[in-house]
C-alpha cells in the first residue's frame, strides 16, 4: 500500500495538523437548481447525545482525552497565520470559479458560532461525565514504546520524496508508535499454550497483572463474540468483560461457533508457504516466461526489466526514445503470422464479466479498505476493487501489500488493482494473483499521478508509453483467466488529451474493460472532469465498455453522466462523503439521511474494522485511524434537509452552518479533533499520546 497518495484536492500546500482546521473561504453559490424537495423527515433527534456515545472520560489525575481535545480545540480556534494567508489567496484566486453549497439562511452561521457551539456541547458532556469519576474503574492507557520507524515512511522521505510530493500531507509525522500498549499478553497465554520464549519471553504471562495494566473495555458487548460466538483477542479484546469470567476464562458460544465452522468470511491472504517461496524465488511464472520470451531479446533488455534509473528517477534513454504512439508492434513478425496471433489471447477460455450499467465504487488507497467497502456493498455498490498495490511488493510477498488484495465475501464482483511499469514484473505478477487468488477482474492502474510512480514511468506515465502498455497489457492478458481491466485519465497534460488515441489501439490489446477518470494528471483535483471528452471516448471504445468517472455526487449526475454514452459509472470521493449514493443513484432519490443513522453507518465500519483488523488495542487504534482518513472526506456532507437546493455539488465547498442536532453539527466539522471526537463515540477515548493527521487532505473544493 502506498502511503502517500496525491494531492487530490489541494494544489496548495496548506499546512494541515491536529490543531488546524481546515478552513474555506466563502464563495459566490452556483445559479440554478431546485429547492430541496425532500419529503422526509428533519432529524429530530435531540441534541444530547446517547449516554454511550459520549466522550467517556478519566479517572481524576489522569489526563484525560476530553480536556486534551478541548485544550488542541481551543488552541486550533485561534487561526494561524499559514490560514490566514491560504485563505486570503484563496479569496483572491478562487472565488470565481467555485461554488459554495446553498444551505438555507436560518442554518447558516459562522465560524465563530459553529466552533462554540461544538464547544459549548463538549464542555456539557464533560461536566457530565466528570461527576461520575470517582465511580469509574477505568485505568490510565499505559505509556506507549518508543516509536519504531516506519520503512515506508523512510520511503517517502528519503532521496526521492526529499522532493516535495505534490498533495500528500507533508506535516504528518514521520514516525507513528507502533503500539499503543507497553505491556502486551503473550500469545501463548491467549492461545492456550507454553510460551516457547520462557524466560526470555518480552511479553507478560500472568494474567492478572496484565488485566490490572489493561486500558479500560470500550463497550459492554464484543462485536467479534456477538457475530462468531468467540473473539480471537480473548483477553486482549476491549470488550473482554463481554466473554470473559470472574476467573479469566474466555467463554465461547458453542452453537454459534459449530454453525460456521470451516466458514472464511475472507478471501485472498498470503499463506506462509507462499511467502516463502516468493522470498526464496522459487515460484514458477511458466505462463509469464512462455509470454516473455516472444518479445524480442534486444527488447527484454532494453525494456523487459527493472533497470536502474538514474538519481532523477529517468528512465534510460533507450527506453525513452521507445515511447510514442507511432511505435512498432512490440511482437515479432513470423512471416504473416505474429507472435501475437501464436500466443492466443484466450478469449473463449477467459471468464467473462457482465460491467454494463454497473456502480463502480473506485479503488481508493487507504480510504478503500475492505471495512469500507462492505459498507458501500450494503448500500449498492455494484464492483468494488482493492486499493492499489504495488506489483513488485506482490512479487516479494510482502504482507502488507497483499493485505490490499483481501475480499469479504460480500464482495460479489471483485478486482485488484495494481501498479507497475515493466512487462515482466506486471506479468508474473498477474499470473500470480491468477494462481493465488478469487479475484473477478483485474485492474492496471495506468492514472496514478503521484510523483513516486509516474516518474518511474508507471501509473498515468504507461500511458506516454504506450509500448510498454502494450506489452503490459498483452503479457498480462496472456497469464489472466479473469477479464483484464485498465484505468486511465485523460492524458497527462491539461490540454493535450491522451485517452483518444490510446484507446483504439488497447481495443486491439485485449481489455475487458476501460475506466476514464476525466482529468488530466496536471489538473488533479483543480477543475471538474471532462464529461464531454467522457462521451467521445466511450464511442470510440465500443464494444468495449468504458466506465466514466468524475465528480459524481448524486443521482442526477450519475443520470448525466449516463447520458454521455458510457457503459457505466465509477464512484469516488462520492462515495467517501456518503457511501449511501450507491443507494440514491439505484432508487433516483435523495436521502435526506439522519445524523443519527449516519453514526450507524459509521459505527458499522468501526464493527467491520474490529473484524478485520481486530478488536484489541493495536486493531482499535487501527480501525480509528481509517475512520478518522474517511471522516475527512464525510465531513464534507451536507443533509439534505438543510440544502436550499439539492443537489450538493462535489466542487461546491459548503459554508459554516449548524445541523438539526448537535451531532450533525459535529459530523459537518472540518477540524481534526471534532474527527477525534466522533471516533471516541465510537472507539472509546484515544490513548495519551495519540496523534493523527489524514494522509489525505480531502479538501475538495479548494
Ligand atoms: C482517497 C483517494 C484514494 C485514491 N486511490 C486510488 C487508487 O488506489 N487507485 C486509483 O486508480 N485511483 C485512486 N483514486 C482516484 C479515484 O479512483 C478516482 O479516479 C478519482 O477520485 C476521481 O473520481 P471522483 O471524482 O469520483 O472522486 C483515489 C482517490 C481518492 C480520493
Ligand atoms: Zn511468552
Ligand atoms: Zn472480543
Amino acid at each position: 500500500m502506498l502511503e502517500d497518495f496525491p494531492a487530490l484536492f489541494l494544489p496548495l500546500n496548506v499546512k494541515v495538523d491536529s490543531s488546524s482546521t481546515v478552513s474555506l473561504p466563502p464563495l459566490p453559490a452556483e445559479d440554478g437548481g431546485a429547492s430541496c424537495s425532500s419529503g422526509l423527515p428533519e432529524d429530530l433527534s435531540t441534541t444530547e447525545l446517547p449516554k454511550a456515545f459520549r466522550v467517556r472520560s478519566r479517572p481524576a489525575g489522569a489526563d484525560r482525552p476530553g480536556r486534551e481535545l478541548l485544550r488542541r480545540v481551543n488552541s486550533r480556534r485561534s487561526t494561524s497565520g499559514v490560514m490566514e494567508a491560504v485563505e486570503t489567496r484563496d479569496k483572491e484566486t478562487d472565488v470565481q470559479s467555485r461554488g459554495e453549497a446553498a444551505i438555507k439562511p436560518e442554518f447558516l452561521t459562522t465560524k465563530e458560532k459553529f466552533h462554540q457551539s461544538i464547544d459549548s456541547e463538549l464542555q456539557k458532556s464533560l461536566s457530565n461525565n466528570s461527576s461520575d469519576n470517582n465511580q469509574t474503574d477505568e485505568i490510565p492507557e499505559p505509556e506507549p514504546k518508543k516509536p519504531k520507524h516506519d520503512p515506508r515512511d523512510e520511503q517517502n522521505s528519503g532521496p526521492a520524496g526529499s522532493k516535495r510530493l505534490r498533495g500528500q500531507n507533508k506535516s504528518r509525522p514521520h514516525t507513528k508508535p507502533t503500539t499503543y500498549e507497553e505491556k502486551r499478553l503473550c500469545l501463548s497465554v491467549l492461545q492456550n499454550r507454553d510460551c516457547s520464549f520462557g524466560e526470555k519471553c518480552f511479553f507478560l504471562h500472568d494474567v492478572s497483572e496484565y488485566m490490572r495494566s489493561k486500558a479500560a473495555d470500550i463497550g459492554e458487548r464484543c462485536y467479534l463474540y456477538d457475530t462468531f460466538g468467540k473473539c480471537g483477542y480473548g483477553l486482549s479484546c476491549r470488550f473482554a468483560k463481554a466473554h470473559t469470567t470472574a476467573d479469566y476464562q474466555t467463554l465461547e458460544k458453542a452453537e454459534l461457533v459449530k454453525a460456521l465452522e470451516g466458514r472464511s468470511a475472507v478471501k485472498n491472504s498470503l499463506s506462509k508457504d507462499l511467502q516463502n517461496s516468493l522470498r526464496k524465488r522459487r515460484v514458477v511464472f511458466s505462463r509469464s516466461e512462455e509470454y516473455l520470451r516472444t518479445l524480442s531479446k534486444d527488447q527484454t533488455q532494453a525494456c523487459g526489466r527493472e533497470e536502474p534509473e538514474d538519481a532523477g528517477g529517468k528512465r534510460p534513454a533507450s527506453e525513452e526514445s521507445q515511447s510514442g504512439p507511432d511505435e512498432r508492434p512490440p511482437v515479432k513478425t513470423v512471416g504473416p503470422l505474429t507472435d501475437a496471433d501464436v500466443i492466443k489471447l484466450r478469449p473463449c477460455e477467459k471468464k467473462k464479466v457482465d460491467f454494463q450499467d454497473k456502480l463502480y465504487l473506485a479503488p481508493l488507497t487507504t480510504c478503500g479498505n475492505l471495512p469500507f467497502r462492505r459498507v458501500c456493498k450494503r448500500f449498492g455498490a455494484d464492483i468494488t476493487c482493492g486499493e492499489m498495490a504495488v506489483c513488485t511488493n506482490l512479487l516479494q510477498g510482502q504482507q502488507s501489500e497483499w493485505a490490499l488484495l483481501k475480499r469479504h465475501e460480500s464482495e460479489d464482483l471483485f478486482g485488484v488493482q495494481v501498479e507497475g511499469c515493466f512487462p515482466d514484473t506486471m506479468t508474473k505478477c498477474a499470473e500470480l494473483i491468477n494462481q493465488n487468488t478469487e479475484v473477478d477482474f483485474v485492474d492496471i492502474n495506468s492514472g496514478c499521478p503521484i510523483d513516486l510512480i509516474y516518474k518511474k514511468g508507471g501509473g498515468c506515465g504507461l500511458m506516454t508509453r504506450t509500448r510498454k502498455l502494450e506489452q503490459i497489457i498483452r503479457g498480462m492478458n496472456h497469464v489472466l483467466d479473469v477479464p483484464l481491466t485498465v484505468k486511465i485519465r485523460t492524458g497527462v497534460q491539461e490540454k493535450s488529451n491522451l485517452a483518444h488515441k490510446l484507446i483504439p489501439e488497447m481495443k486491439g490489446w485485449g481489455v475487458s474493460l476501460i475506466t476514464l477518470h476525466g482529468r488530466s494528471r496536471e489538473q488533479r483535483y483543480t477543475k471538474l472532469a471532462d464529461w464531454d471528452y467522457i462521451g467521445s471516448c466511450a464511442e470510440l471504445a465500443r464494444p468495449v465498455p468504458l466506465f466514466g468517472n468524475g465528480d459524481i455526487l448524486s443521482y442526477e449526475d450519475a443520470a448525466k453522466a449516463k447520458q454521455t454514452g458510457v457503459s457505466g459509472i465509477m464512484i469516488a470521493r462520492g462515495a467517501l462523503i456518503k457511501p449511501w449514493i450507491f443507494t440514491e443513484i439505484k432508487e433516483s432519490r435523495h436521502w435526506d439521511i439522519s445524523s443519527g443513522e449516519r453514526l450507524d453507518v459509521l459505527k458499522d465500519f468501526t464493527n467491520f474494522g474490529l473484524e478485520h483488523w481486530g478488536s484489541d488495542t493495536r486493531g482499535v487504534e487501527k480501525t480509528r485511524s481509517f475512520l478518522l482518513e474517511w471522516l475527512s472526506f464525510m465531513c464534507r456532507y451536507v443533509p439534505v434537509g438543510l440544502l436550499e437546493r439539492v443537489p450538493q455539488r462535489i466542487n461546491e465547498r459548503p459554508p459554516y452552518y449548524l445541523g438539526r442536532n448537535h451531532l450533525e453539527t459535529l459530523m459537518a466539522s472540518q477540524n481534526v479533533g471534532d474527527w477525534v471526537q466522533i471516533s471516541e463515540m465510537l472507539l472509546g477515548p484515544v490513548p495519551n499520546n495519540f496523534n493523527f493527521l489524514p494522509k489525505h487532505k480531502a479538501n475538495a473544493y479548494k
